[in-house]
């Protein structure tokens, strides 16, 4: 007899329901990531609708102004922070947000403060926008000792003090990747149901990868080391077979393809940037966490990310 579970998953995992699961393993807790939680999922599913018709809906190209990085902001950019903004807002659980297309961070209204700050890329690979290749969200979220008195330095935690990470890949389909500290799971969203389903459980990055992924126009501003590294990738000298090159140029998708398929994702400092291109609270510290909690390492070149 045919069984309907052999075509259709019919038990789902959505990802409200794997939040709820990790909130019971905390008997103390009162559901407040949780709400925070489901607020950026549906940013995430307002984007993901955003940029599925930005070619129809005249969001690409330019928005006009220019960001505290000093690069032109996409229409998607802007719309992208808004998003986040009022549903981070609006969840009542965040004291501040720092979003890359803001020059300062927002100190959330007091009425509406709860204990937790994000940190949030809105919209990942800008450059990609245009040409319809795969953007991603980042944000990690730090928790703050008293919600009323929080300051500037207290949002410059280290990266391992995180207490949740996690980024939305706007893809040939789109798929969340969230970690609470308690390993790495990915997430698909049903168009047609609206939900994020669990379809990725317990990501472990393969122990041994043959792809490196680095922007190789850079290779004249790089130090002696970087260069040395990128080019035994090519030329190995222990008789191995050369690793493949794949660079998208939108972190969230080459760390996507390394988390599942193993390998290397650099963005080195150079002459030009001397303190590399990637932002740390926004970018580096996430897909760390998220690197870590999936079995694998992040380094600045001399130590590990943290
Ligand atoms: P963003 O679009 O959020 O500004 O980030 C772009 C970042 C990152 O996504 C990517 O890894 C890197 O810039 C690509 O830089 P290059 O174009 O210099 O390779
Ligand atoms: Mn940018
Ligand atoms: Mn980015
Ligand atoms: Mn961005």
């Amino acid at each position: 007899m045919d069984h309907a579970a052999d075509t259709f998953r019919t038990d789902l995992m959505t990802i409200t329901r794997h939040v709820l699961n990790e909130q019971s393993r905390h008997p103390e807790s009162r559901g407040d990531l949780t709400i925070l939680l489901s607020h950026i999922v549906l940013g995430c599913k307002f984007v993901a609708s955003a940029v599925n018709k930005a070619g129809l809906a005249k969001l690409t190209g330019l928005a006009g102004e220019t960001n505290v990085q000093g690069e032109e902001q996409k229409k998607l950019d802007v719309l992208s922070n808004e998003v986040f903004v009022n549903a981070l807002v609006s969840s009542g659980r965040t004291c501040v947000l720092v979003s890359e297309e803001d020059e300062k961070a927002t100190f959330v209204d007091p009425k509406l403060r709860g204990k937790y700050c994000v940190c949030f890329d809105p919209l990942d690979g800008s450059s990609n926008i245009d040409c319809g290749v795969s953007i991603g969200t980042i944000f990690g979220i730090y928790m703050i000792k008293n919600q009323d008195t929080v300051t500037l330095e207290e949002v410059l935690q280290p990266g391992k003090d995180m207490i949740a990470a996690g980024y939305c890949m706007y893809g040939s389909s789109c798929t969340l990747v969230l970690s609470t500290g308690n390993g790495v799971n990915g997430f698909t969203l049903d168009p047609s149901l609206g939900e994020f389903i669990m379809t990725h459980p317990d990501i472990k990055i393969p122990p041994k990868g043959k792809i490196y992924s680095v922007n190789e126009g850079n290779a004249k501003n790089w130090d002696t080391p970087t260069a040395k590294y990128v080019e035994k990738c090519k030329y190995p000298t222990d008789g191995s077979s050369p690793k493949s090159l794949r660079y998208i140029g939108s972190m969230v998708a080459d760390v996507h393809r390394t988390l599942l398929y193993g390998g290397i994702f650099l963005y080195p400092a150079d002459k030009k940037s001397p303190s590399g291109k990637l932002r740390v609270m926004y970018e580096v510290f996430p897909m760390s966490f998220l690197m870590e909690e999936a079995g694998g390492q992040s380094f600045t070149g001399k130590g590990r990310v943290a």
